[in-house]
C-alpha cells in the first residue's frame, strides 16, 4: 500500500457534518466506560509480576493533582488550591506506590519515557521535584545519558527563572507547554491571563537548555473566540515555532465539570463558527509546514513523531500518540492509567481515595480491565487506523495468525458506506483513508469498537469535532 502522504489533507464540510458523531478518542481500547471493579489491585499485581516475561521497557508516568488557580474550563483531573502543605503527604505516598510496584516489577528494566502531568508538576517546590526524580531514580533503572523521553506538563505562568534549568538537570528533555489562546478577552474569561511573552519566553529557555520535542496546547471553542481572534492565535503561534501542536475541542460539560459552571454558554462561538476555526486553524498549520498527525496532533515533519508516522512505527496509549509502543506503562499518583501487558489498571480518582489505600500498603487501583483476545486483535487494528490512516488485512493478519479479511468480514461491509461517502478506499484486503476521512478517523475505528453503545455514547464521549 502506498505511504500516507502526510501533507494531504481535505476539509469536506458536508462529511464532517455527518460524521461529527460522539465518538471515544481511543487513547485506549477498549475504552474507559469497559474497566471494571473486578479487575483489582491484585490483578494488577500479578499483570506487573507477569509483565517481567517480555522485558519490556518501562513508561512511568506521575500524576501530581495540584494547581494554583483553576482555569474555567478544565476538564482535568486536578485540585486548585493555594495550600501548598498537600504536596508532602501526597509526594510520600507516591514514594510508597513506588515501593509496591517494585515489589512486583523486575527493577532492571530499562525506562525508556517518563512523564510528569497533572494538574501542574511544578506546583511542588524546587526541593520537591528534586526528591521525586531522586525517589525515582533510586528504585527504577531511569536512563542516564539523556536518549529517554523524559517530559513535563508546565504552565508557563507556574515556573521561575531557575525552573527549567532545574528540570533539565533532573534529566528531562521534553516538555509541553498549556497555551490555549492568546486573545486577552478568552483569556480573562476562562481564568488564564498568560501573555505572548512569557510563554515565548519560556519556550526559548527550554530550546536553549536543549529541550527537544517542545509541544503547544491549544483549545478551541472557548468563549469569545471568533475565527478572528483564533486565527491571530494561531499566527502568533506559528511564528513562535513549537516543535509540536496539540489543537484540542473544548466540549462544554458544566454538569460534569464544576469550574465549566463559570463560563458563559451565550458567550462559546456557534458550532458553525468553531467548525470554521478549525478548518483554517489546520489550513495554517499545514501552510506553516506542520504535518497533521491526526486526532488534535501536528508536528514538524523532522519532529519524531512525524518520524515514526512515516516509517508505520506511531502507536497510541493514554498519552496520545506515542514513539513507544513497546513499553509497559505504569502510572502513579490519583486517577492515573497503567497500561501492562494485556491489562489496563485505574487508580482511585480522588486523593483522598488514593492516599487512603497506599496509606494500608495496598496498590490504589479502582478498576481496570484484562484484554482477551479479541480486545487485542481489536485494539491494534484501531491502533493502525488511528496512527497510519490505513490497514492490509493480509500483513495484519499474519501478524495476528488469522484470516483478517474474514475476522473483520461485518466491518468491511459496514466500511462500504464509509466509502461511499468518500472517507476511504477499500480495495480488496486495503483500507485507505482518504484526505477527507483523517479527520474523521473516529468514526472509521468505531465501526472495528466491539462495545459501543450507541445510546450510551452521547453520554460517555464527546463529539468528534
Ligand atoms: C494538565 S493540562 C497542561 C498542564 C498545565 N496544567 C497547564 O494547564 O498548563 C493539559 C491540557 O489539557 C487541555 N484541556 C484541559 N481541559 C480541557 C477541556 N475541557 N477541553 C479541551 N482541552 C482541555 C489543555 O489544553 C491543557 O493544556
Ligand atoms: S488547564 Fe492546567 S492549570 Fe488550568 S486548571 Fe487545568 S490542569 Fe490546572
Amino acid at each position: 500500500m502506498p505511504p500516507v502522504d502526510h501533507r494531504r489533507f481535505e476539509w469536506n464540510a458536508e462529511l464532517v457534518a455527518r460524521y461529527n458523531l460522539a465518538g471515544p478518542r481511543y487513547t485506549s481500547y477498549p475504552t474507559a466506560p469497559q474497566f471494571h471493579d473486578g479487575f483489582d489491585a491484585a490483578a494488577y499485581a500479578e499483570a506487573l509480576t507477569q509483565s517481567n516475561q517480555t522485558q519490556a521497557p518501562l513508561s512511568l508516568y506521575f500524576h501530581i493533582p495540584f494547581c494554583a488557580k483553576v482555569c474555567f474550563y478544565c476538564g482535568c483531573n486536578k485540585i486548585a488550591t493555594g495550600d501548598t502543605s498537600r504536596c508532602g503527604p501526597y509526594l510520600e505516598r507516591l514514594f510508597q506506590e513506588m515501593d509496591l510496584i517494585t515489589q512486583q516489577v523486575d527493577t532492571q528494566r530499562s525506562v525508556e519515557q517518563l512523564h510528569w502531568g497533572g494538574g501542574t508538576p511544578t506546583f511542588l517546590s524546587h526541593q520537591q521535584m528534586r526528591e521525586l526524580m531522586q525517589a525515582t531514580r533510586e528504585r527504577f533503572n531511569l536512563r542516564d545519558d539523556d536518549q529517554g523521553d523524559y517530559s513535563i506538563e508546565i504552565d508557563p505562568r507556574e515556573i521561575e527563572a531557575d525552573t527549567l534549568p532545574l528540570l533539565r538537570e533532573l534529566g528531562f528533555n521534553r516538555m509541553s507547554f498549556g497555551l490555549q489562546d492568546l486573545n486577552p478577552e478568552v483569556q480573562k474569561a476562562v481564568n488564564r491571563v498568560q501573555p505572548r511573552d512569557m510563554t515565548e519566553g519560556a519556550l526559548q529557555q527550554a530550546r536553549e537548555l536543549g529541550f527537544r520535542s517542545i509541544n503547544l496546547d491549544l483549545i478551541y471553542g472557548l468563549p469569545h473566540q471568533t475565527p478572528e481572534t483564533f486565527a491571530d492565535t494561531v499566527k502568533q503561534v506559528i511564528e513562535m515555532g513549537p516543535d509540536r501542536l496539540s489543537v484540542f475541542n473544548y466540549a462544554h460539560l458544566p454538569e460534569r465539570f464544576k469550574p465549566q459552571r463559570r463560563i458563559n454558554a451565550d458567550d462559546l462561538p456557534s458550532p458553525k463558527n468553531k467548525l470554521i476555526i478549525l478548518q483554517q486553524t489546520i489550513e495554517s498549520l499545514l501552510q506553516a509546514g506542520y504535518v497533521y498527525i491526526g486526532m488534535d496532533h501536528f508536528a514538524k515533519p523532522d519532529d519524531s513523531l512525524s518520524i515514526a508516522q512515516q516509517e508505520g512505527r506511531l502507536h497510541r496509549n493514554f498519552q496520545g500518540y506515542t514513539t513507544h509502543s513497546d513499553c509497559d506503562l505504569i502510572a502513579m499518583g490519583a486517577s492515573s492509567i497503567s497500561q501492562v501487558g494485556p491489562t489496563y489498571a485505574q487508580n482511585h480518582h480522588d486523593t483522598e481515595g488514593y492516599e487512603g489505600r497506599i496509606a494500608q500498603g495496598q496498590l490504589a487501583t479502582l478498576r481496570g480491565l484484562r484484554l482477551n483476545q479479541d480486545d487485542l486483535i481489536r485494539r491494534a487494528a484501531i491502533n493502525q487506523l488511528i496512527c497510519h490512516f490505513s490497514f492490509d488485512a493480509s500483513t495484519f493478519g499474519q501478524t495476528w495468525g488469522i484470516n483478517a479479511r474474514e475476522y473483520f468480514a461485518k466491518e468491511f461491509q459496514a466500511l462500504k458506506q464509509h466509502e461511499q461517502d468518500g472517507l476511504l478506499q477499500l480495495n480488496g484486503d486495503q483500507i485507505q483513508v482518504t484526505p477527507a476521512g483523517r479527520l474523521l478517523i473516529r468514526s472509521i475505528c468505531m465501526v472495528f469498537d466491539a462495545y459501543l453503545d450507541q445510546e450510551g455514547l452521547g453520554r460517555s464521549f464527546s463529539r468528534i469535532i
